[in-house]
């Protein structure tokens, strides 16, 4: 039998299979009557959308779905977001998706009652204080892949299509107010999906984990998160409806989220720009650059990596058996081991470490950024040189 939980911690979260069956009781639980139920295009056809909008409006809230958004949503998908939400006089939302869903859902619900663009509320220093605190709508956040751990976190992230930049946008009472997660939404998702989004939990924690700095807890979380990646992705590839490795999944990445407060690091760095010029799936292509990044920060990280091989079990703990469970586990799920796999050429090479050293990510990583060791990792992901 698959786990059931509630967990108060980072927030109230409900944990268990069948329990998207609580979605009506929970919004009336946060007086939201009238919710929005917001969810990029792929989803909004699928049964497991229709039968939550269904189960709303059966419990006789005024429920309405706004679908208007592709992976990796733009400012056009928020401003037609807000119209829907002011129009249908909405008074909460279901955060209802993969990291694009759930991150639209929440950006509207923050920027509801804001007067302000939402660029003012990027997340760079105190600029969150400028937001109106009281305007932020309630959140109630069901997810359907198992990566981003978006259902818990405080931001949003948006692409900027001015400059072809992902920004992220922040403010601590972001955070929704209550996540469903029921492993069997995630049932659904293709191969690929379930993979890329696996490999994004697993590189929130091992880049949370690598990060300097004294974060104990987030340490903690993130080498579990991992140990539950590492016994059950390649199971969620292949038995797609293996409820057990779904739950395990589900949970890392809300581990990921939590754990990455502490910082996380190069492969983020790389993969946002990647993503925002090409157009990739997120946790792909962070998954791409894992082991040139891990190679990239080894004399700093050798130690700590060696404390999680043996943490996770590996026969000889070391550096190199630890990026060998990567490399096996990319392998066993079809992700690209080189740059031109994923579909991205070597032409904006200089561009895309440009952007990757002014991502907010790359702070985190162990060893300092550089435009040349931006640059040395994207040409080792190119060419596939470890
Ligand atoms: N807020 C954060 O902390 C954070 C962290 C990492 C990434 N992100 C953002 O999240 C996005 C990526 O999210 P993602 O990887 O979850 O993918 P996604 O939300 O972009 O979805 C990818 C695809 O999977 C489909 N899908 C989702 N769930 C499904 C299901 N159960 N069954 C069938 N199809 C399903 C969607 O329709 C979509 O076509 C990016 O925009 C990224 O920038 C946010
Ligand atoms: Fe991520």
């Amino acid at each position: 039998m698959s786990p059931t939980a509630n967990w108060n911690y980072p927030t109230a979260i409900k944990f268990g299979v069948g329990r998207i069956r609580e979605l009506a009781e929970v919004c009336r639980g946060q007086v939201i009557l009238r919710p929005l139920l917001v969810t990029d295009s792929g989803l909004a056809r699928a049964p497991i959308t229709i039968a939550a909008l269904e189960s709303l409006r059966a419990a006789g809230l005024g429920a309405e779905l706004f679908a208007d958004l592709k992976p990796n949503p733009i400012e056009a998908n928020l401003l037609a977001g807000l119209e829907a939400y002011r129009a249908g006089q909405h008074d909460g939302v279901v955060a209802f998706g993969g990291g694009s869903g759930l991150d639209m859902g929440k950006l509207i619900a923050f920027m509801s009652g804001q007067s302000r663009p939402v660029w003012d509320f990027e997340d760079i220093g105190d600029w969150w204080t400028r937001a109106d605190a009281d305007g932020i709508a309630p959140v109630i956040a069901v997810p359907t892949t198992a990566g981003t751990g978006s259902e818990v976190g405080r931001a949003g992230v948006l692409t900027d299509e001015r400059t072809h930049t992902k920004r992220i946008i922040f403010h601590p009472k972001m955070m929704p107010k209550v996540v469903i997660c029921d492993p069997a939404l995630t049932v659904g998702m293709p191969a690929k999906i379930t993979a890329g989004t696996g490999m994004d939990a697993f590189a929130h924690c091992l880049e949370a984990y690598c990060a300097p700095g004294f974060h104990p807890m987030a340490d903690g979380i993130a080498v579990e998160g991992m140990r539950l990646v590492a016994q059950s992705l390649v199971r969620a590839v292949r038995t797609p409806d293996d409820l057990d490795a779904r739950a395990n999944m589900m949970a890392a990445a809300a581990m990921g989220a939590t754990a990455f407060q502490k910082g996380l690091g190069g492969m983020h760095a790389l993969s946002h720009p990647v993503g925002a010029v090409y157009d990739t799936h997120h946790g792909m292509t962070n998954a791409t650059f894992m082991p040139y990044v891990l190679q990239f920060n080894r004399a700093a990280i050798d130690e700590r990596i060696t404390r999680l091989a043996a943490y996770l079990g590996l026969a000889s703990p070391s550096f190199e058996s630890f990026l060998g469970l990567v490399l096996q586990m990319r392998e066993d799920i079809g992700v690209p081991h080189t740059l031109g796999e994923l579909g991205v050429d070597d032409r904006q090479a200089a561009l895309i470490a440009e952007m990757a050293i002014a991502d907010p990510s790359a702070a985190g990583n162990p060893v300092p950024l550089d435009l040349k060791g931006a640059a040395q990792i994207f040409a080792a992901a190119s060419q596939g040189r470890l």
